[in-house]
């Protein structure tokens, strides 16, 4: 070591600008980005010039994730966010104060549930729980305090679709935000049908490959802009990290979700004749309570997701579990590559009381299952195989 080499050491590792772009987007793992001047710093908060300061406020990575969001929900503005939590918490924060009122689905992804309940309790904002299966319900709930109202497109995890246009036409002016999570865009553009913003947990088909944490919202771009600073506020911005590896799993959504609903149409009715199956959740099936809305809501498939009954309760999706472990995993998240199973009353329903469960119809031997891109006569083979120890 000389005098020299702790300075070196300290400033190196920069490549000389270059002429030929990357063909693949960069990612940009930095804190914080460097600023000539005051009179750069005081362009770049303006916004007349381009640039960035520190990574919570924004970062390329952030920059490129959003504007693929945006264009495909048809919005003026996105933002990313931590996970899907994260962008909720933001959005809740900057839709509601104490003594507010916020509408919203009975059934939701349990922890939404969670985190509506705790803003009632810790920061007096009221909650109504509604049924949104009747839409014609809501306009008499709606109060002069309503500042929101929030609902899924297509339920966890009994696959309900929303009437998203007669909510709307319900609520009247009331921001509406829906969680297209189990939709994509792909599927749904929840904006064209009366939403104000739309809401994804990332941590699923967007990025499509189950190593993502990741939220967005997209919207108009005077919601976007104060969910943003709230996000950076609240600590609860993306990863750079997350957004490039989203956005790499972006360039597929299409052909995954062609291909797993494709799968999951057949899948669903093949479930639905097995020994031990006691009833099949999905829209594709004549027999779900809103496969004709589907129809209208979702006119280019249901998707992926789907749940059935299994005769014996829990006892046996425990052997049901143990028996197909090894081809189809019990993991309790959701539009992986391959096929995921969970158990909505373990896991993403865990924080709903057993009675609230029970009347929503999450029974003790509901199973959800997240349909992968393996090769659906596999998937029959080891779903057949599972079952038969299940109910035997
Ligand atoms: C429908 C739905 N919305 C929101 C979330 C929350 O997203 P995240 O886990 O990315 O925070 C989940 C998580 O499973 C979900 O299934």
């Amino acid at each position: 070591m000389n005098d020299h080499d702790a300075t070196r050491l300290a400033r190196g590792g920069r490549a000389p600008d270059f002429e030929t772009p990357p063909s693949a987007p960069p990612l940009y793992l930095t804190t914080a980005f460097d600023i000539d001047d005051l009179s750069q710093l005081d362009a770049v908060v303006a916004g007349t010039t381009s640039g960035y300061l520190y990574t919570r406020d924004g970062n390329p990575n952030h920059t490129a994730l959003s504007a693929d969001l945006a264009a495909l929900e048809g919005a003026e503005a996105a933002a990313v966010f931590a996970s899907g939590m994260g962008a909720l918490t933001a959005t809740l924060v900057a839709a509601a104060s104490a003594g507010d009122h916020i509408l919203a689905g009975q059934v939701l992804y349990g922890r939404s549930g969670q985190l509506l309940k705790l803003f009632a309790k810790q920061y007096q904002v009221d909650v109504t729980f509604f049924d949104p299966a009747r839409p014609g319900e809501l306009a008499g709930l709606v109060t002069p305090r309503t500042k929101l109202c929030l609902v899924e497109s297509l339920t966890n995890p009994l696959l309900e679709v929303a009437d998203l246009p007669a909510i709307r036409q319900a609520i009247g002016d009331i921001p509406l935000l829906v969680d297209a999570t189990f939709a994509t865009p792909i599927l749904q553009k929840p904006l064209e049908l009366g939403a104000t913003l739309v809401w994804h947990s990332g941590s699923k088909a967007l990025n499509g490959h189950g190593d993502v944490m990741l939220g967005s919202v997209a919207g108009p771009s005077t919601w976007i802009r104060k969910i943003r600073g709230l996000s950076s506020l609240l600590g609860v911005n993306a990863n750079p990290f997350e957004c490039w590896l989203a956005s790499r799993g972006l360039r597929t959504l299409a052909l995954r979700m062609e291909r797993v609903t494709a799968t999951a149409n057949r899948f669903a009715k093949w479930l639905s004749t097995q020994p031990g199956v006691e009833r099949v959740y999905h829209p594709s099936l004549p027999d779900h309570p809103t496969h004709e809305l589907a129809q209208r809501m979702l006119p280019r498939g249901s998707g992926g997701m789907l749940a059935f009954d299994l005769a014996g309760g829990r006892p046996a999706v425990d052997r049901f579990f143990r028996a197909i472990s090894e081809a189809v995993p019990f993991s309790p998240t959701l539009a992986d590559a391959r096929t995921t199973l969970s158990y909505p009353a373990g896991t993403s329903h865990k924080f709903m009381t057993a009675d609230e469960r029970a009347s929503y119809g999450i029974g003790e031997g509901l199973v959800r299952v997240s349909i992968g891109l393996e090769d659906p006569a596999d998937l029959e083979r080891d779903f057949a195989a599972a079952l038969e120890v299940a109910v035997n």
